[in-house]
């Protein structure tokens, strides 16, 4: 992102609580947000600088990109920047307020003359029209699964033909020895990037039941069904991967 170089330090879990509460994006998270996801997501920074040479290929003259639960902007920025279609317009959205104003901030620092529309609203309420990209980067895992598959289809809906959805998600493997050595190798990465192990237990505890993953199968399945022709892994890194859906 932009602003990494005024990047606070994650420390939302670094003192035991005798409660832990349920995640969320508030002002709390948004203030350190860069550095969390930096150091909490493997491959966020390549994800994002991919977003941007995906842009150039896929985004469409005269229409319309998109990025549902935009946090600060990083995929809206790696999309503003890798654009090269005339009279595109990017709509970012997030429903956690905090968010919001930090994007506004970060985007009014960017050169791009590309339009970007952001608002504070929920994904499931928006239309989507005249789409050539659409981008969800790890904000499907928080939408109720039983949600999920409506989403995806007003997404696939609001495409243009040969339009693309970039799907980044944390997953699960139903091989439970996997699982294992996949969470095993995820908590390694965690505290090589500075988590001590109460903190990545603090934060696995606030998640639960907030960030509710999927298997690869299941995305592949619910994808197929909205009638993507296609939907393949470019992306995955333990637990996380991306998906890119071609209409
Ligand atoms: C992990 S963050 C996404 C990171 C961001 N896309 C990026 O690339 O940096 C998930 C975001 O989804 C947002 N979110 C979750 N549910 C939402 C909903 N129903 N509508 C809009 N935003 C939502 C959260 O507020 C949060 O900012």
């Amino acid at each position: 992102m932009n602003n990494t170089d005024d990047k606070q330090a994650d420390r939302i879990f670094a003192e035991p609580v005798g409660q832990v509460s349920p995640f969320c994006f508030d002002e709390t998270v948004a203030a350190v947000f860069p550095d969390m996801i930096s150091r909490s997501v493997p491959g966020y920074s390549a994800i994002l600088s991919m977003i941007g040479d995906i842009s150039e290929r896929y985004a469409q003259d005269n229409s319309t990109c998109y990025d549902l639960g935009c946090s600060l902007g990083a995929a809206t920025l790696a999309m503003r920047n890798g654009i090269q279609a005339k009279n595109c317009r990017i709509r970012s959205i997030d429903n956690s307020s905090a968010m919001i104003k930090r994007c506004e901030e970060a985007i009014a620092l960017d050169a791009s003359t590309i339009p970007v529309e952001i608002s504070c609203g929920d994904i499931q309420q928006l239309e989507i029209k005249k789409a050539s990209i659409v981008v969800l980067n790890f904000t499907l895992q928080f939408i109720d699964p039983n949600d999920r598959q409506t989403i995806l289809q007003t997404i696939y809906d609001g495409l243009l033909p040969g339009g693309i959805l970039i799907l980044s998600e944390k997953v699960h493997f139903d091989n439970t020895s996997h699982q294992a050595l996949m969470t095993e190798l995820y908590h390694n990465f965690k505290r090589v990037n500075g988590y001590s192990d109460l903190e990545i237990a603090q934060k696995r505890t606030a998640l639960e039941n907030v960030l509710r993953s999927d298997s690869i199968q299941t995305h592949q399945q619910r994808l197929q069904q909205c009638g993507f022709s296609s939907a393949d892994l470019w992306f995955q890194c333990f637990t996380f991967c991306s998906f890119i859906a071609i209409k």
